[in-house]
């Protein structure tokens, strides 16, 4: 309370004295007016990759502040935390970070003027360290949407989780060869919209190095009862996906780096893990099946408490990789809420 009200009266006297500096320039003569005003409009709307870069990295240095009313806030913003909506001051991650960056993914649209960001971040223990990840939309160079999220475990989103690999694992994406052939907007768009579609005809070819990580893991199967592989899978562009026709696509298009980020709610059933999967979206039918297979067959062994299957919605930010033509690497990035859920960005 204190503060929001001191934040109040530091944005009353700022506007005032924007008028008063407004009323100033009205002396000037109108050519001059002229020139000023469509040079401060350029240099203060386009934020190239370093202005984004700033933004993040104000918006993490303010959380480990604990101080969110420093950052360039747009006169109204959108924010969520979490998948629901609240006031920056009110949210956790300001209370609760206590080290945060540099982001170990950064994708940077300048076009759109939006950033997607993720990273492996502190709240007051270093063993048990969470993943954050974000997006921010800036106009004027002033923030105008923030979309956070932060996974502290894998009952966040259900299954895969490494905040300690992370670092690692998306350094390589952030270092692509020099010599590579970058995916235009085009395509990058068209493979956001191919990613959640319910019938779509893009084929994309998949690198053998193609990297596959779910809240900065590396996904493995780990088979029936964990007696699978711990290699690392790789990616896969299967017909059998989750589908959203409302998938918001391109929201950070980076045609440097090669990132396109989808966002998608995706309904589903959370499970106790058994082979396949502790979420596993509706669509998916004979995957669901296979684990209530595995359920039925666990049922009669009577070996362990089992989780009855109950609904979810995963919302999920995707970060697809793309360049010499082939897909480099695919994150799924979920959180879960509870059944019928649908998102404030929608
Ligand atoms: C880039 O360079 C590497 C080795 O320097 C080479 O193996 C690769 O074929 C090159 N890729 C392209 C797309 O030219
Ligand atoms: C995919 O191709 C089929 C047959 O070539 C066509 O009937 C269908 O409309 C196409 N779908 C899309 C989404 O373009
Ligand atoms: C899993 O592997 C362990 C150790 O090799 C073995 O004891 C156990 O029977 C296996 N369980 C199943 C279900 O295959
Ligand atoms: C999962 O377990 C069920 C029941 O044992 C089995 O039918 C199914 O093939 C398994 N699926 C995978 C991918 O291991
Ligand atoms: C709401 O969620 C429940 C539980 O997952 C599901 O059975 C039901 O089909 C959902 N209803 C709608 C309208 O999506």
């Amino acid at each position: 309370m204190h503060y929001s009200g001191l934040f109040g009266m530091l944005r009353l006297l700022l506007s005032l004295s924007v008028v008063f500096s407004a009323i100033g320039g009205s002396s000037m003569s109108a050519a001059a007016a002229s020139i000023g005003r469509s040079n401060s409009i350029s240099s203060k709307s386009h934020c190239p990759r370093q202005c984004m870069t700033d933004i993040v990295t104000e918006i993490l240095d303010s959380m480990v502040a604990h101080n969110p009313y420093t950052l360039p806030m747009a006169s109204f913003y959108v924010a969520t935390e979490n998948s629901h909506p609240a006031a920056l001051g009110m949210m956790t991650l300001w209370r609760t970070v206590t080290k945060a960056g540099p982001p170990s993914l950064l994708a940077i649209d300048t076009k759109k003027g939006s950033a997607y960001f993720a990273l492996d971040i502190s709240e007051g223990n270093d063993i048990t360290e969470s993943v954050l990840r974000g997006r921010v939309k800036v106009v004027n160079r002033q923030i105008t949407e923030l979309e956070l999220f932060i996974n502290r475990y894998r009952g966040d989103h259900g299954f895969s989780f490494s905040a300690a690999e992370l670092p690692t694992n998306y350094e390589v994406l952030m270092s692509p060869p020099a010599n590579r052939t970058k995916a235009s907007r085009a395509s990058l768009i068209a493979l956001s919209e191919a990613l959640f579609a319910t019938s779509s005809n893009l084929s994309v070819s998949v690198a053998d190095s193609c990297q596959f990580t779910e809240a900065g893991w590396k996904v493995i199967d780990p088979g029936t009862n964990g007696n699978g592989s711990t290699t690392p899978l790789g990616c896969s562009w299967p017909d059998d996906h989750p589908t959203d026709t409302n998938a918001r696509v391109g929201l950070v298009v980076d045609e440097e780096l090669g990132f396109v980020v989808t966002s998608g709610v995706i309904p589903g059933k959370v499970f106790g893990y058994g082979n396949i999967s502790a979420f596993i979206p509706n669509s998916m039918t004979s995957a669901q099946e296979a684990q209530e297979e595995w359920l039925e067959e666990m049922k009669v062994l009577d070996i362990m408490p089992l989780l009855t299957p109950t609904g979810a919605t995963g919302d999920t930010l995707e970060v697809l990789q793309y360049y010499n033509d082939e897909l480099q690497a695919m994150q799924i990035n979920v959180y879960l809420s509870g059944p019928n859920m649908t998102s404030p960005w929608l």
